[in-house]
This record gives structure tokens, sequence and C-alpha cells, in this order.
């Protein structure tokens, strides 16, 4: 990044889940019958639903997102004693309807405007991300909705990374990755695309291979660094 600028972005390319689309919003819904511990059971079904994906991404035991989220709510739920009847059916349902975050469509707004292509690059399924999507009313912005499926492996591996130059038809210097999960970001920048780090969760930064180029606290600061400044 130079005089905060990065030149040369023709595409803008997002990770869904915890970037545009608030993963907590699932558990916050039942709030009111889980009391407090909604909070802990978001943050287990999380990190274990990554868990899962770098787990079956090593052992060769490719499943869908879909079939991972499930398994990690089931694992979530179970170590919160918290197995009701219904409760993981409704809770998947509402993954499917998950909020996106307040900073999201007017930025999106901003950067199709002014001639931004947009993707999303996502370990979701296709069927997923279509449904979060069309609920948060985002349907008209992205030229590309990039799942992991195409592929048959999960993120960090560096196929998935590779899809989004291939399928924009763009080189990966032309790319601006955007992604509010550290390692994703990291890894996007290993693999060769130019990154921004949305540290929305003030997280410390990763002891990874290949810092971002950048780092920003929600996507409100991206249009001014990757579009062109107007003619004065
Ligand atoms: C995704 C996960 C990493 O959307 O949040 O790919």
């Amino acid at each position: 990044m130079k005089d905060g600028r990065l030149a040369g972005i023709e595409a803008c390319v997002f990770d869904a889940y915890g970037t545009l689309f608030d993963f907590n919003s699932a558990a916050r819904a039942v709030s009111g019958e889980l009391g407090d511990d909604w909070q802990k059971l978001s943050e287990i079904w999380r990190q274990k639903q990554l868990q899962y994906t770098w787990l079956r991404g090593l052992a060769g035991r490719h499943a869908d997102f879909w079939q991972v989220t499930g398994d990690a709510l089931d694992y979530a739920l179970s170590t919160l004693g918290l197995e009701r009847p219904g409760l993981h059916a409704r809770l998947l349902d509402l993954y499917l309807q998950l909020g996106c975050y307040p900073d999201v469509p007017a930025t999106l707004r901003q950067l199709h405007a002014r001639g931004m292509r947009l993707a999303i690059l996502s370990n979701g399924t296709p069927a997923m991300l279509a449904a979060v999507v069309r609920n948060s009313g985002l349907d008209g912005f992205f030229d590309a909705v990039l799942s992991v499926e195409e592929v048959g492996v999960f993120k960090p591996h560096p196929a998935v990374y590779r899809l989004a130059p291939e399928r924009l038809q763009l080189t990966p210097e032309a790319i601006c990755f955007l992604s509010a999960n550290a390692w994703d970001a990291w890894c996007a920048k290993a693999s060769g695309l130019r990154v921004l780090w949305c540290n929305r969760f003030a997280q410390a930064a990763e002891r990874l291979p290949a810092a971002p180029d950048g780092e920003i606290s929600d996507l409100t600061q991206l249009p001014a660094i990757v579009c062109p400044p107007p003619p004065s």
C-alpha cells in the first residue's frame, strides 16, 4: 500500500462469514430462549466449524460447509448441554438468514457505482451463499459468488484463492481480497492476491507467512483505498 491506496485494483473479492455476514446473528436470534449461553454457543459453533474445515482438508475427507456447519453445531449444543428438540434445526435454518454487518450495503453500493467488480469467495456452499446474499438484499452487486465446492477443498488451500483470478479473468495483483478472518487474509496473501484485513474484531496479527497489504477496521474505509481518485 502506498499513500494509503492500493493502485490497479479491478475487483474486490470478499470472504462471506464474519466479513459480510454476521455469523453471531443466528445464535443471537434465540437469545431469548438461551440467555447468556447464546454467546458461548456461537463461539464454540464457529470455532468448531473452522476446525472441521481445516481437519477435513488435512485428512483429505471433504464434506460441504452445510454438513460441517451442522456437525459443529451438534458439537456445540452437546458441549453446553443444550440438546433440546428442534433447536438444532432452527439454528441451522437461521444460518441461511444471517444478517450482514451494517457497513456492508452502503460500501458495496459505493464500489459498484464506481465501476469496481465485486465477488464473494467463501467456504459456503452455493445454496448457503445464495440464501444469505438474497436475505440481505445484496443480490444485484456481485459479478460472481465463488464457492470452495468448485475445487472440493476448504480455505486455506491455495486452489481456493486461485479461483478468484481464474473466474474473474484478472491477474492476482488486480484483485483485492477482503477478510475479517485473519488467517484467511494471511493465506490469501500467501497465494498471491492483494489483501486488506478487515479487522472487525480487533484481533492480534497472525504469526503466519505473508502479511496482508493493509488493515482496516470496517469496510467503510475500502472505497478510498481501492478506487482511483476522481480526476482533479
Ligand atoms: C468463509 C469463512 C472462512 O466464508 O468465513 O469462507
